[in-house]
């Protein structure tokens, strides 16, 4: 039987919208104010869910702790308090959208999980507004 485990996590980050590529006006036109060159700040909500056969012996998808720790080593060391634009690496040439932070939290974690588990990102940029990845 195959059974969904989830956490739940968050972080906060300061980002821009904006592409280097594109003028200031084109950026504004379809980024609006999220192209403030001063930054600005969200309360990111994640929820991690990992699908898997549950173990005959251990009763466990996985071991809670061990999710525990790859999130914090993954995402809330690396993206906690931050400029996502100027402190991490993976946004230096990737705009910071919620889609491409969920994508880029995937890209993370996945490695780390035993290849027979599916993972499955949703991260809330607003209590109103949040996206889903899941690897397609
Ligand atoms: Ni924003």
């Amino acid at each position: 039987m195959r059974v969904t485990v989830s956490r739940k996590a968050h972080f906060n980050a300061a980002h821009r919208l904006y592409r280097k590529d594109w003028s200031f006006e084109q950026n504004e036109t379809v980024f609006g104010k999220c192209n403030n060159p001063n930054y600005h700040g969200h309360n990111y909500e994640l929820i991690v869910s990992v699908t898997g056969e549950v173990d005959k012996d251990t009763g466990y998808v996985i071991d809670m702790k061990i999710l525990k720790d790859i999130i914090k080593n993954e995402v809330e060391d690396a993206f906690d308090h931050k400029n996502l634009n100027e402190q991490v690496p993976e946004f230096e040439n990737l705009n910071p959208t919620a889609e491409h932070i969920a994508v880029v939290i995937y890209n993370k974690m996945k490695p780390k999980l035993s290849a027979a588990l599916d993972l499955e990102i949703t991260l809330y940029e607003t209590p109103r507004n949040f996206v889903t990845y899941s690897g397609s």
